[in-house]
């Protein structure tokens, strides 16, 4: 008899435990990518057809331990080409998901593997990055939680994925068009219903003297979270994935801009009956409740503050007297607009732009260029300042690598991969460009970035 593949490996059947038989490996996660109807609106609302990953908002937690590998396939089961990125985390180029620079969208139908390594212990999460705006919106975001070898010593850890969307109340749709003139040259998509991991009143339960940790990720399109702890006291630990030196007490308001986290440990202060959660300010117009937490029971109180989480690696400050300088200029949208800037190669003046869709540009660029905003050697020192000349806020983010900003003594922040730019306001960051490749820095207003607000920088 021939021996076939087929029979040679039909003849082992009897045999077990033969070791040149590879040992059945797990098959690799696979992330899907498709419609799925959920409700998202409150009881009594209708549900909303969204995009999902795996038929959830938010998408599936992802969750390794730190220098663990991440080995995900993406499935498109959508009509669209898609893409996922990784937010924040320290990423080998190839696998950083943006369509377009890092690789090819992934047409419906297809499939597309991500794997690789996760530097990083901290809050992170992951969304589309293929039409980003209109993606994100419709649901395509999920947690990514890169666990410490040695975990803060906590009772629970909760992760709240903070949202909004932009539906109509008749129908429980997303409201159309989502490349609309007036979001994107204003604020950004704001929605009109705020929600916690996919629902409107996501509740904690809690006994007295509890320590939690709180891991708050703004999965929003546009919304800058301002919020305030009630019947809890506690310590911000990390800011965007990465451990603060020292915790520092929460004490003021916490604010919170698109794609930015916040971890902070907690001790419930309140008593049963006592009103304990999230609270949010909705424009400044008083505060309301975004997570309630049920209080019952107790257990003894720690004594002592939390100690700092463990450092990441590869953190130390840049020596900031050997940097390139570069400066960015933020210009266009609604009430400031501009006089002209580059698109596609030709300069065109602000009616132009706008009839293209394109309302803000960054150092006189629109969109996308052909030649970096800046090309770094790999472990150069860059300080970027950010002049906005715009009459709005924006959450500039650096994909790669994270940055420090630089105060105005010359002090150096906390590390992080978003910054709130304010109008008028003066900001500088810094960061060693030590992560070879092409990375996105735009603004995470995602109506935004997809009408000018999109750059990319070089580290070769
Ligand atoms: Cu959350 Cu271009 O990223
Ligand atoms: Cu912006």
């Amino acid at each position: 008899m021939k021996l076939t593949r087929r029979t040679f490996c039909a003849g082992l059947g009897g045999v077990a435990g033969l070791s040149f038989i590879r040992p059945a490996t797990a098959q690799t996660p696979t992330l899907t990518a498709r419609k799925a109807t959920v409700q998202l609106a409150p009881e009594g609302y209708p549900a909303t057809d969204v995009w999902s990953y795996d038929g959830t908002i938010p998408g599936p937690m992802i969750r390794v331990p730190q220098g663990g590998r991440v080995q995900q396939t993406l499935v498109n089961e959508l009509d669209v080409p898609t893409s996922v990125h990784w937010h924040g985390i320290r990423i080998d180029n190839a696998m950083d998901g943006v369509a377009g620079l890092t690789q090819d969208p992934v047409a419906p139908g297809e499939r597309y593997d991500y794997d690789f390594v996760v530097p990083d212990a901290g809050t992170y999460w992951y969304h589309a990055h293929t039409n980003s705006m209109e993606q994100v919106g419709r649901g395509l975001s999920g947690p990514l939680i890169i666990d410490e070898s040695t975990p803060p010593d906590v009772d629970r850890d909760e992760v709240l994925m903070l949202n909004d969307w932009l539906l109509d109340p008749d129908t429980g749709a997303f409201s159309e068009p989502f490349a609309h003139p007036m979001m994107m040259s204003h604020g950004g998509r704001t929605g009109n219903l705020i929600g916690v991991n996919g629902q409107f009143a996501y509740a904690l339960t809690a006994r007295t003297g509890e320590r939690l940790r709180l891991r708050l990720i703004n999965a929003a399109n546009a919304r800058i979270f301002v919020l305030r702890l009630q019947g809890m006291a506690g310590w911000t630990v990390a800011l965007d994935g990465m451990p603060l030196d020292a915790p520092e007490p929460a004490t003021s308001e916490i604010i919170l801009a698109p794609a930015q986290r916040v971890d902070l440990i907690v001790d419930v202060t309140a008593t049963p009956d006592d009103p304990a959660g999230i609270l949010m300010s909705l424009n400044n117009d008083g505060w309301e409740a975004l997570v309630e937490m049920t209080v019952s029971g107790s257990t003894e109180r720690r004594p002592d503050a939390p100690a700092p989480l463990p450092a990441n690696p590869n953190t130390a400050r840049p020596d900031l007297n050997d940097a390139q300088q570069f400066e960015m200029v933020m210009e266009g949208g609604a009430m400031a607009g501009m006089d002209s800037a580059m698109y596609q190669g030709e300069t065109l003046d602000f009616r132009a732009l706008i009839d293209r869709g394109q309302f803000w540009a960054l150092s006189g660029q629109a969109g996308m260029s052909e030649t970096p905003f800046a090309s770094l050697n790999q472990g150069a020192v860059a300080r970027v300042t950010l002049i906005n000349r715009t009459a709005f806020a924006h959450a500039m983010h650096l994909h790669g690598m994270h940055f420090r900003e630089v105060r105005a003594d010359g002090s150096l922040g906390p590390l992080r991969d978003t910054i709130l730019s304010y109008p008028e306001q003066p900001l500088e960051i810094a960061f060693v460009a030590d992560n070879p490749g092409k990375w996105l820095f735009h603004c995470h207003m995602l109506a935004h970035a997809a009408s000018g607000m999109n750059t990319w920088i070089e580290v070769v």
